[in-house]
């Protein structure tokens, strides 16, 4: 359960009272008879202090505006940015990517959808094919790193991130980062499915390219990078390179996930792929990060997906 921005808190009232201000006053006076009877008068005297108050119960402060929202599907917000397609709006909205998730989670979240493929949160597995299945996203844009096939598109925030990315790597002296694959149609991945089938056979064809209408390439939101040092290298030999551990630590700090791990594999349904980014937005990935998570259906509370429905 999220808190509720209305709690209001009180400070509870003791239930001794009553005695109080009649033993007060008989101590008072018994006080005074003793100081009346042994005492030398005195003429004159201090003003006595009163002692400070002393604060049994701290109430604790409610800070409305930074408190999260019990129903943040119902806030003009998370409703406005939605409407817009800001969807590093709506995720601020929910209180940040922790909370989205958590509130996506936990049922708290009937305004977002993780099959819409123009989303940021979209989730597409073996059992979560794009709907509809030849969707084509809007705002597609040339990657900005060296290619090594002609698929160099992705949607333009992707590209946008990846090319910081790849600026940030070679700052850091791990070489640079070039790209293999971005965004693929439909018909494309009919093509590039076959290809796996025809050359391996379907059984490790699906364990390494999902079938058409399943991929997230399809998404724009997808891109498989390779290592470019004098020369770019291919998909395989990514893994172990100094861009390819740059990249597993660093790449949630620009938005992406490395999709597929080795660990995930009995989730995804895939072979390790280290090459393989999915842009979620700073905010997830920082969450998925900071959380500890190595697939998307473990980070949204969904089932595994290791296989195709029969
Ligand atoms: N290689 C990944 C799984 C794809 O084809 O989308
Ligand atoms: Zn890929």
């Amino acid at each position: 359960m999220l808190p509720s921005p209305h709690a209001q808190h009180a400070a509870p009232r003791s239930p001794i009272r009553g005695p109080a201000l009649p033993l007060g006053v008989a101590v008072t006076a018994i006080g005074m008879l003793f100081s009346i009877a042994s005492a030398p008068v005195v003429t004159s005297a201090a003003p006595e202090t009163m002692p400070e108050p002393v604060a049994v119960v701290q109430v604790p402060t409610v800070k409305v505006g930074a408190t999260v929202a019990a129903d943040p599907c119902a806030e003009p917000s998370v409703l406005a940015a939605l409407s817009s397609g800001d969807d590093a709006g709506a995720i601020a909205g929910f209180g940040g990517g922790e909370n989205f998730r958590a509130a996506v989670v936990a049922g708290n979240a009937p305004c977002i959808s993780l099959s819409d493929p123009a989303r940021l949160w979209v989730v597409v597995n073996k059992t979560l094919p794009l709907n509809p299945p030849e969707y084509e996203p809007a705002g597609l844009d040339a990657v900005p790193l060296q290619m090594t096939t002609r698929s160099g598109l992705v949607r333009s925030d992707v590209a946008a991130a990846v090319g910081q990315m790849a600026d940030a790597a070679a700052a850091a002296g791990v070489g640079r980062i070039g790209a293999n694959n971005g965004y693929r149609s439909y018909g494309l991945q009919v093509t590039t499915y076959d290809a796996h089938v025809r050359a391996q056979g379907q059984e490790d064809a699906d364990a390494g390219s999902a079938r058409p209408g399943f991929s997230e390439h399809q998404t724009g939101l997808a891109l498989d990078v390779v290592a470019c040092d004098a020369a770019c290298g291919g998909l395989d030999g990514f893994g172990g390179t100094g861009q390819s551990d740059w990249v597993a630590a660093n790449a949630w700090a620009y938005g992406f996930i490395v999709r597929y791990e080795e660990v995930g594999t009995p989730v995804t349904g895939y072979a390790p792929e280290p090459w393989h980014l999915r842009y979620v937005g700073v905010d997830l990935a920082a969450a998925y990060h900071a959380g500890g998570y190595h697939t998307l259906e473990e980070f949204f509370g969904l089932p595994a997906a290791p296989d195709y429905a029969p």
